[in-house]
């Protein structure tokens, strides 16, 4: 018979909340976009592509991942990198998903802002018709340019209250604190911006501090070093502030030897409101049940496990306080047709 944790993985409803979507492009899609827009790659097969997937930091995935980037130029490219992870994730029981978006790095080499917004806004668009999965997105900025050039992604997004729910950071995160970004996060929760931003994955819990109080975000994305500090844990879990972690993730970049090291039970033993998500699922080898599946394994969750963390994809999302309840409804139905069948 087929363990209940395991059941429970495959079929409950969940929220993913830190998905890079430019992180989905999987090396199929990345050699045939690279023909269709007469692209220069370093490789010329798919196989080389997977190959060069081998990560001794975030840096060195980085690299790769701007280099993937390139391929993505029409409005089209957007669209079907975008529906390609729906449809990926539909089958994995997802029904709703807050997506980054990283536009400077598109910008930088003469996309315009909404050839890359359009793609990716249509086929959320098709995905809530299609499958019913809801959908908020999330710029960021990224570290590694200076806080002018996010400045000019914000006065873009401004144009598109509608359809961008809030602003993040990412990118390089050693040697550049978050208060080098004070003032774009200040200017972009004044514009209405719900704040989070990727702090603690090879940065410090002071990091993750300094996030919290100078750029006021709302979650906390990896936070995995915020464990290194029992105040801001205690913190941490008596506001409820979400953290977003990314085992599969973690693992590929050497944030953590081995699965087994995972910090999610020890945050779920904290009382903190930690989820599982996959981050760039095409460059770690993992989509958002694989992540579940891996660190149930490497962590012996049990089905209780299963079901707070499931349950958390949804209290720590920015949906409403009545779309948050009737998810978790159909989380409790779902757990009750799983434990009698
Ligand atoms: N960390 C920082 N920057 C990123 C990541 C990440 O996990 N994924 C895409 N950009
Ligand atoms: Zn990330």
């Amino acid at each position: 018979m087929k363990n209940i944790a395991s059941s429970l993985i495959d079929l409950l409803p969940k929220a993913e909340l830190h998905l890079h979507i430019e992180g989905t492009l999987e090396p199929e899609m990345m050699m045939q976009l690279a023909k269709r827009n007469k692209v220069e790659l370093p490789y010329e097969t798919v196989e080389e592509v997977r190959q060069a997937y081998d990560f001794s930091c975030l840096q060195d995935f980085l690299d790769l991942y701007y280099l993937g980037m390139s391929v993505l130029i029409t409005e089209q490219d957007f669209f079907d990198l975008t529906w390609a992870y729906l449809q990926k994730v539909h089958r994995d029981r997802l029904t709703h998903v807050e997506m980054f978006f990283d536009p400077q790095p598109h910008m930088d080499r003469g996309i315009e802002f909404d050839v890359v917004l359009g793609g990716i806004t249509h086929a959320l668009e098709v995905g809530r018709k299609e499958f019913g999965i809801t959908s908020k997105l999330i710029m960021c900025f990224v570290r590694h340019l200076p806080e002018e050039h996010a400045f000019t992604a914000l006065d873009c997004a401004c144009n598109h209250k509608k359809e961008i729910f809030g602003v993040g950071m990412d990118s390089t995160e050693v040697g550049i604190p978050p208060r080098t970004f004070q003032r774009v996060f200040k200017a972009a929760v004044n514009q209405g911006f719900i704040p989070v931003a990727h702090v603690g994955e090879e940065g410090t819990a002071d990091d993750v501090k300094e996030a919290l109080d100078l750029l006021k975000i709302k979650r906390v994305d990896h936070g995995n070093h915020a464990l290194d500090d029992a105040k801001l844990v205690v913190r941490l879990s008596k506001d409820q502030t979400p953290l977003t972690m990314c085992p599969i993730s973690n693992w590929r970049l050497k944030v953590i030897d081995d699965l087994s090291q995972s910090p999610i039970k020890k945050a779920l033993d904290a009382g903190l409101l930690v989820t599982i998500n996959s981050d760039d699922p095409s460059y770690f080898g993992g989509y958002l049940n694989d992540n579940y599946r891996a660190v149930q394994q490497s962590l012996n969750l049990d089905e209780k496990d299963i079901i707070t963390l499931t349950k958390n994809s949804f209290k720590a999302s920015f949906l409403s306080d009545y779309e948050k309840q009737r998810q978790l409804d159909r989380v409790d139905s779902q757990v009750s047709r799983i434990q009698q069948s």
